[in-house]
């Protein structure tokens, strides 16, 4: 599996680095910082850090065909970018090609409260197959620290892009 993963300048950078963190090895992944979001991974065996300037890079080409892409903290920014085709940098861009192809995009968007706007341009991307799945807690899964809460988060990331794990407990009635 080739997987995207965008990270935007929203509140919660650390969080899509710990999504990474938790991806299983054999997955491809390409990984997009944009200029806003400071914190930097160091580079590891099947990663591929991507210059969000660079709109030549393979991600920027449906001819690369990338199973999957999610934006994690996706900023209200990179979502209205994204919901009227703009691609003015790497992220945004790829967002587009996945559009386009119409592959499985997942955005997490951290904001609160939301703007009219900013629904909006959920509804817009929503009814157009992206998946709009924001860093939401659920209480039932009893998570005692903020360790468990963002296990709880990305449990949930996996389980949209249908990766195995172990994270949280389910629901069983
Ligand atoms: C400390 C800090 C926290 C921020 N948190 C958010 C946030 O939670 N959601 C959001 O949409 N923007 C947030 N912003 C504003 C975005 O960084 C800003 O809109 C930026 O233009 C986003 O650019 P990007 O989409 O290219 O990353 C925050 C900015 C700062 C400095």
């Amino acid at each position: 599996m080739k997987l995207i993963i965008g990270i935007s300048g929203a509140s919660g950078v650390g969080l899509g680095e710990k999504f990474i963190k938790k991806l299983p090895s054999k997955i491809e992944k390409y990984i997009i910082y944009s200029q806003n979001a400071k914190t930097v991974l160091k580079k590891e065996e099947n990663r591929f850090f991507l210059d969000n300037s660079d709109i030549s890079a393979p991600t920027a080409s449906g001819s690369f065909k990338c199973d999957s892409m999610i934006i994690i903290p996706c900023s209200m920014n990179s979502l209205a970018k994204i919901s009227c085709g703009i691609g003015d940098n790497l992220i945004t861009r790829s967002a587009a090609v996945m559009l386009k192809e119409q592959k499985k995009l997942i955005l997490a968007p951290r904001e609160m409260p939301f703007s009219t706007i900013a629904l909006e341009n959920m509804l817009k991307l929503s009814k157009l197959g992206v998946i709009i799945a924001p860093p939401v807690l659920g209480y039932y899964a009893k998570s005692e620290t903020l360790e468990d809460m963002e296990d709880f988060l990305i449990g949930k990331w996996f389980d949209l892009l249908k990766i195995e794990h172990n994270l949280y407990e389910r629901w069983r009635g």
